[in-house]
Order: structure tokens, then sequence, then C-alpha cells
């Protein structure tokens, strides 16, 4: 992890409390600490830094949701890689989702944070527009496989074709992609281990309807977002399920009762101002849709509407 998020990071079980965590490192290499523990003064619990990930997550979700263990899987992973990069191994079947909700984002400085990066695609996206762009993810599997395109700047995905056929393609990052202005770690979308004010931008990409409390991810993102010169980008196919919250948890995609309605709808309700919930309250400068897609197999796609809103203050 790199030394540079140190100011950043504070206890997550600790909130609302934002208490400072305290480092020791014990290996390091240049900026990047490869060993060493992050330990809150006030609760006294300790968060390991192993070969270089850092697991913030105070396990808010756990056990909450049975969606949890599917995105641990190598092909899950393999499947999100091809999601994120086939633009970038001039596959025929891409999407260009990622260079879609990139083109909404301003240049800034200062820190980008990217909740739920999986494979990491967005989080260099951010690298290239911030100062320094941080994807969490509570994925062990995602985060070593960020880290070590973040690292390596290339990794061999394990294409599935048909049944127990599968190819294996070299992935390479482009040059522009900065390895020193992006880091991941391992962390808890309901519990963000960063301290308030901190971030000017914020991507959650397709990510509120895989959470237990869709609400309390917004109200961590509005904690940490700056309370002026601040973006947000939210996306999401809005496919609510009980596996992931249950229906009163859900933000849309009810009849009737809170957020009835469609959940593009409330977030957008709830960026503005509505209820007073996620203060201080945003400018929703656009809204729309991108096609998004994940390739299961060489003749299995899914085609995802996701529907954004981009939010500024
Ligand atoms: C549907 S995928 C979307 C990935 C990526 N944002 C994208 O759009 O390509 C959801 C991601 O959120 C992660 N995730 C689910 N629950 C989470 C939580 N409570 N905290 C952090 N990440 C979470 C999963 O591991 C997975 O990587």
């Amino acid at each position: 992890m790199k030394k540079a998020l140190l100011d950043l990071l504070i206890c997550p079980a600790c909130l609302p409390d934002e208490i400072q965590l305290k480092e020791t490192i014990k290996e390091a290499s240049g900026r990047d600490i490869l060993k060493g523990e992050l330990a809150c003064p006030q609760c006294r619990r300790v968060y390991p830094i192993e070969n270089g990930i850092a697991n913030l997550d105070s396990n808010a979700s756990f056990g909450r949701t049975s969606l949890e263990n599917k995105y641990e899987t190598a092909q899950v992973v393999s499947a999100y890689l091809w999601s994120h990069y086939a633009d970038i191994l001039n596959d025929e079947n891409a999407s260009d989702a990622y260079r879609r909700w990139a083109d909404l984002m301003q240049s800034h400085g200062g820190v980008a944070i990217d909740a739920g990066a999986a494979a990491g695609r967005f989080t260099f996206e951010m690298g290239q527009k911030s100062d320094l762009a941080i994807g969490l993810d509570n994925s062990h599997a995602f985060i070593r496989t960020a880290r070590e395109l973040m690292r390596h700047r290339e990794i061999t995905i394990t294409l599935k074709q048909e049944g127990h056929i599968t190819t294996d393609v070299a992935l390479s990052l482009p040059p522009e992609w900065d390895s020193k202005k992006v880091e991941f770690i391992v962390a808890d979308a309901l519990a963000l281990p960063f301290r308030a004010d901190s971030a000017a931008s914020l991507s959650s990409l397709n990510l509120i309807d895989k959470v237990p409390r869709p609400i309390l991810h917004l109200e961590e993102m509005n904690r940490v977002a700056r309370k002026e010169g601040a973006q947000f980008l939210l996306s999401d196919p809005f496919s609510w399920s009980e596996e992931a919250a249950s229906e009163a948890d859900w933000l849309g995609g009810k009849t009737s009762g809170p957020y009835a309605g469609k959940g593009i709808d409330n977030v957008m309700a709830l960026l503005n101002g509505n209820l007073n919930r996620l203060p201080p309250r945003w400018d929703i400068t656009s809204h729309g849709h991108v096609w998004w897609k994940i390739r299961t197999h060489a003749n299995h796609f899914e085609q995802i509407r996701s529907c954004y809103v981009k939010a500024g203050r």
C-alpha cells in the first residue's frame, strides 16, 4: 500500500468517530508498504498489510449477503477482467462502457475513490484524472488481481471458450495509465476507511444493488466526499434482489412505501437534497444510461443497461 494513503485512513469499525490509524511498517520498498499493520488507538483493532495489500474491511457487510463469495472465484475474476479490459485487447465484442463513464468525469487535483473497483479499470481511468485514485473492494481476489496489474502492468487472462476449453490472452496496460497514481485496498463500501471531506471525486459503478444497506453506502460516499469541489458518478442496473438486501432496504423497485418507484429517480432525489440524508446537497449535472457487458463464455454475454447519475457540489 502506498504511504500516501496513510494521512487519509481512519478506523472503519469506530465510525462515526474518525480515529486516525497508527502504522507499523515491517517491510517497505520505496513508497510502498509491503508488510505492516495499521492499528486503531481507540478500539485496538489491527488491520494487516500483507504482500502490499491493506485489509481495512471492518466487516460491516460480513455474512449479510450471499453474493459475497461469488466475487472471490477465479471464473468471476476472469469474467470481470474481460469486462474491464476487452477494449484494450481490441476484442470485437468489447463494450465502451468504461470509456463512456470516464468521459463523464472531470480532471481534478486530490483523491478519487472508486467503490467496488473489482478488476480496477475505472480506478485506472480516474488515476489519469486525479492525483491519486483509490479502488476499494471487499473481494480479496479482485484486489489481488488489480494490484498485480498495477505492479506488473500485465496479466494473463484465462477466458472460458466452452465447457472446459479455455484460451489465455495477454493484457498489457496502456503506457499512459500511471501505476504511481492508483492504489487498491480491501475495504467495505458501507464503512469507508477514509476521513470525511477527503475525496474530490467518487464513483460507485454497478454496486449499490449488491450491498445489504444501499442508503448506508450513499451516506458513506457522501461523508468522504469534499463538501465543496466534488463530483460523484453513480451507475447501476438497479437489479434489486433479496439475495443482496432485504426489500425494506432497497432504494427502488417497490410499488409503495419509502423509496417506491425507480432506483435512479430515488438516488437523484436523495443527492438533490430530498430528506436531507446527503448534505450538503448535490446538483445533478447529467443522467442517462450506459450499456455494459459481462462475458461468461465465448457464446454467452450479459448486456446490462446501467443507469447513471453524475452530480457535483
Ligand atoms: C457488479 S460488480 C461491479 C464492479 C465494478 N464497479 C464495475 O462496474 O465493473 C460489484 C463489485 O462490488 C464489490 N462489492 C460488493 N459488495 C461490496 C462491499 N460491501 N464493499 C466493497 N465492495 C463490494 C464486489 O466484490 C464486486 O467487485
